[in-house]
């Protein structure tokens, strides 16, 4: 594990965005795992900036996201679809047919994990894979107790999970009950993981991950596992 303290969050951005750079620069058609929250807001800022100013292009990448909520539209704000071409890519020369993003309206979930699965995999797998952590060590929307084995998948979302995300849905909207995500395999599978934390509320997930106790009600714990994982945090002291 390549372990980067920062001290700032532009920092740990400029350094996580700095690997996405030089992946996109070493091979112009990678297959990209992204996250959403608001930790890579950042990162995707300054990958819209080298776009813009011509350093890296988006035409060959294929995205894969690794979670959405079920029951939301595409046009629903609190969609990772609109949080993804909002932050990024609405903003670059990416081709829409090269995004993927779990379908959480699709008639049948279970058929739509399998496909997901079927589509990162003929995509040739993921090449770079962003993450972030929750303050539980949930990865995706894979909170403690998931299997470590665990491919994409359909989860009921904790009362917590609602709670602290319902600021993001539109008054009236029905917070999500379930979402898809990637599992855990899923996101071992990818041949790189960076993985960023910042602030104090991400403490104590930090030092549960420095310690490195391998642990299923700890999902982040099985990252460490990974052959090839850079995990970059600050703002914890
Ligand atoms: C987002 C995701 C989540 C977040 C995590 C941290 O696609 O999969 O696991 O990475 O909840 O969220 P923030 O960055 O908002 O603290």
């Amino acid at each position: 594990v390549k372990w980067i303290e920062v001290n700032t969050y532009e920092e740990m951005s400029r350094i996580g965005a700095e690997i996405f750079v030089k992946q996109l620069m070493n091979k112009p058609n990678s297959v990209l795992g992204l996250a959403t929250g608001g930790t890579p807001v950042g990162l995707y800022e300054i990958l819209v900036q080298q776009n813009k100013e011509g350093n890296i292009s988006f035409k060959d990448v294929v995205t894969f996201n690794l979670d959405e909520y079920v029951g939301l539209s595409q046009q629903s704000k609190a969609s990772y679809w609109t949080y993804m071409h909002e932050n990024l890519f609405n903003h670059v020369d990416i081709e829409e047919e090269h995004i993927h993003i779990p379908n959480g309206i699709a008639e049948d979930l279970i058929i739509e994990c399998k496909e997901y699965e079927q589509a990162i995999e003929s995509a040739g797998g993921i090449d770079l894979q962003l993450l972030g952590i929750g303050v539980n060590g949930h990865i995706g929307f894979n909170e403690p107790g998931t299997s470590f084995n665990s491919l994409t998948h359909v989860v009921e979302l904790t009362e917590s999970t609602r709670t602290e995300n319902a600021i993001y849905f539109e008054e009236g909207e029905e917070v999500s009950t379930h979402a898809l995500t990637m599992g855990i395999q899923s996101i071992m599978n990818a041949k790189e993981l960076v993985l960023l934390a910042f602030g104090e509320r991400k403490l104590d997930a930090m030092k549960k991950l420095q310690e490195g106790v391998i642990d299923e009600q700890f999902p982040a714990s099985q990252l460490i596992t990974h052959p090839n994982i850079t995990i970059i945090y600050g703002g914890t002291k």
